[in-house]
C-alpha cells in the first residue's frame, strides 16, 4: 500500500514538476557534453527518480545504444536497453517496460539487417552513403540512409503509430522526458539523403551529376513534436540549410529548423503549445538554425532561383515559440544595432561546404557583426560530378541581431543570435 502511494507520488511530483520535454539532439554529441546529459537526466526526474529506456530498431542493444547506456550509467542514472524489431514492436511486455521508463532516449544506429541488402535495390531511396565506422565518443552520428528509414518503419510504419511509439508518447505525456537525433522527431517530412548541392539541383533543367542523392520521407517522422516543422540535425557543420529550404518547398511547409551539432533544442510541451530552448556544450557558439520560406515565389525549384527566404540563427539560452516564430533572449545578450566589431563582411567561396564546416552560419554571423548590410557567397562549380556554380546573397537589413561574451569565466566567447536575414540563392549556368 505504501509502496503504491509512493509510486503515485513520485509520477505526480514528476508531472507537476517537470513537464513534457522533447530533447531535439543536433547530431553529434559528445559523451562528454554533460550540460546536455545532465540537463536528460533532470527532465526525466533526476538521478534518484530517472528510470531512462534506450531504443533502438534492432534485435540488440547497438553500438550507439551501448554508449548511450554506458554514458547515463555514469552520471548514476538507471538505464535499460529496450531494441524493438517488427514482432516486439507489438508486443505487450516492451510496452509496458516503456512505460515503466521516465524517459525515452531514441537511437538511430538500428541494426544492419541482411533484408536491408534487397531493400537497395528495390527502394527508391536507396543507401548511396556507406556506413562506415560511427566517429569515438559521440552518440546520434550519421548513420546509413537505410537505418534511419529502417527505424521510422519500425515505430511508425506508413506513417501509422505502433504499440512501442504509442507508449513512448504516453511517457511525455505523463510528464517525462524524450530525446534522440532532432531529424526524426519531426510528423513533417524527414530528410533521408542527399546535401544541399543535390537537394538545389534536384528536378531543375540544370544539368548535374550530384553523388548523394536528395530524398526524403513524406509520411514524416516520429511526430512526436506536433507541428509543422521539417527539422534537420548537424546542419551548420555539414552544411544543410539549403537542403531544409528544399525540402520545405517540396511538401509545402513554411516552416523549418536546424540544430548544430552537439547542441540540443529542449522543446516544452512538444504536442501541444511547444516552446524550445537552446542548450549547448560549454563555450561554444553553435546554436539552431530556423527558416521560413513563406516569401519565396512559388516558381523557384524549376528555375533553381530561390528568392526572400527569411533565416534566422539562435544561440545558447534563446527560446522559440513554435507556434508563433517570437523569440525570447536571455537578459544577458544585447541588442547589436551600432555596436558591430567589424567593418567588412566575409564571404564565402564555398558556402555550402562539407570540407570547411558551418560556411553559411560564420558568413551570416559575420554580416551581422560588421558595417555592411550584404554579402554574395559562391559555392565553386565542378567538372567531376557535373554541378553548377551557385551564388548566395545574405542581406542583413531586415534582420536583429543579439550578442554577448557567453557569462561563464574562462572562454571569453562572444556569442551572436539574429532574426529576420534574407538570404537569394541561385544557381548558375554551367557552359
Ligand atoms: C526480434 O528480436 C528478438 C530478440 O530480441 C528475436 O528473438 C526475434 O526473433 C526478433 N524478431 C524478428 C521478427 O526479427
Ligand atoms: C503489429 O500490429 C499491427 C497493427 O497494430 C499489424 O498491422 C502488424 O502486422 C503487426 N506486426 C506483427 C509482426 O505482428
Ligand atoms: C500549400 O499549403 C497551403 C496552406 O497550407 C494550401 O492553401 C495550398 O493549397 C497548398 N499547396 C499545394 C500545392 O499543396
Ligand atoms: C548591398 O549593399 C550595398 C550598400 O551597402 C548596395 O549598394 C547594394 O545594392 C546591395 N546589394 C544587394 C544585392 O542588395
Ligand atoms: C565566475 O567567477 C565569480 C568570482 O570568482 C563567481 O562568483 C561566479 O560564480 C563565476 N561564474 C561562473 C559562471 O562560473
Amino acid at each position: 500500500m505504501i509502496y503504491i502511494t509512493l509510486i503515485t507520488f513520485t509520477s505526480w511530483l514528476l508531472t507537476l514538476t517537470v513537464g513534457q520535454n522533447l530533447v531535439l539532439i543536433g547530431g553529434n554529441l559528445r559523451v562528454d557534453n554533460a550540460i546536455v546529459w545532465e540537463k536528460m537526466v533532470k527532465l526525466a526526474g533526476g538521478q534518484d527518480v530517472a528510470r531512462i529506456g534506450v531504443v533502438s530498431a534492432s534485435d540488440d542493444v547497438t553500438t550507439e545504444g551501448d554508449r548511450v547506456i554506458g554514458t547515463f550509467l555514469r552520471l548514476g542514472v538507471k538505464v535499460t536497453g529496450i531494441p524493438v524489431n517488427e514482432s516486439r514492436v507489438n508486443d505487450t511486455a516492451v510496452v509496458n517496460l516503456i512505460m515503466q521508463q521516465t524517459g525515452i532516449f531514441i537511437v538511430e544506429d538500428s541494426e544492419d539487417k541482411p533484408a536491408s541488402f534487397w531493400n537497395r535495390f528495390t527502394s527508391l531511396i536507396r543507401p548511396t552513403d556507406s556506413p562506415g565506422e560511427p566517429s569515438m565518443g559521440v552518440v546520434c552520428y550519421e548513420t546509413a540512409s537505410y537505418k534511419r528509414q529502417n527505424l521510422l518503419e519500425t515505430l511508425r510504419p506508413s506513417g501509422v503509430d505502433s504499440p512501442v511509439l504509442r507508449a513512448i508518447q504516453s511517457v511525455l505525456k505523463k510528464g517525462g522526458m524524450v530525446a534522440g537525433n532532432a531529424a526524426i522527431m519531426g510528423k513533417a517530412p524527414v530528410i533521408i539523403s542527399g546535401d544541399s548541392i543535390s537537394s538545389l539541383l534536384a528536378g531543375t533543367r540544370f544539368f548535374s551529376s550530384p553523388r548523394d542523392q536528395f530524398s526524403f520521407r513524406k509520411e514524416g517522422g516520429l511526430a512526436l513534436l506536433n507541428m509543422e516543422y521539417v527539422i534537420d540535425s548537424h546542419l551548420s557543420e555539414k552544411g544543410r540549410e539549403v537542403r531544409t529550404i528544399r525540402t520545405l518547398l517540396e511538401s509545402n511547409i513554411t516552416r523549418g529548423i536546424g540544430v548544430d551539432e552537439n547542441t540540443a533544442l529542449v522543446v516544452n510541451n512538444p504536442l501541444a503549445m511547444p516552446v524550445g530552448k537552446v542548450v549547448t556544450a560549454l563555450g561554444v557558439i553553435s546554436g539552431v538554425f530556423y527558416v521560413d520560406v513563406s516569401m519565396v515565389p512559388a516558381v523557384s525549384m524549376t528555375n533553381a532561383l530561390y528568392e526572400n527566404v527569411i533565416f534566422s540563427f539562435f544561440t545558447v539560452d534563446d527560446s522559440l515559440d513554435f507556434t508563433s516564430g517570437k523569440v525570447v533572449y536571455p537578459s544577458w545578450k544585447k541588442r547589436m544595432f551600432g555596436l558591430e566589431q567589424f567593418k567588412s563582411a566575409v564571404p564565402s567561396d564555398d558556402i555550402f561546404s562539407l570540407v570547411w564546416p558551418s560556411q553559411w552560419r560564420q558568413t551570416a554571423l559575420r554580416l551581422m557583426n560588421c558595417n555592411e548590410m550584404n554579402v554574395t557567397s559562391h559555392s565553386p562549380a565542378s567538372i567531376v560530378p557535373l554541378v553548377p556554380g551557385v551564388t548566395v546573397v545574405f542581406d542583413r537589413s531586415g534582420a536583429v541581431g543579439f550578442a554577448a561574451h557567453l557569462p561563464d569565466n574562462f572562454s571569453n566567447t562572444y556569442v551572436i543570435s539574429f532574426q529576420g536575414m534574407s538570404a537569394s540563392v541561385k544557381v548558375l549556368r554551367i557552359l
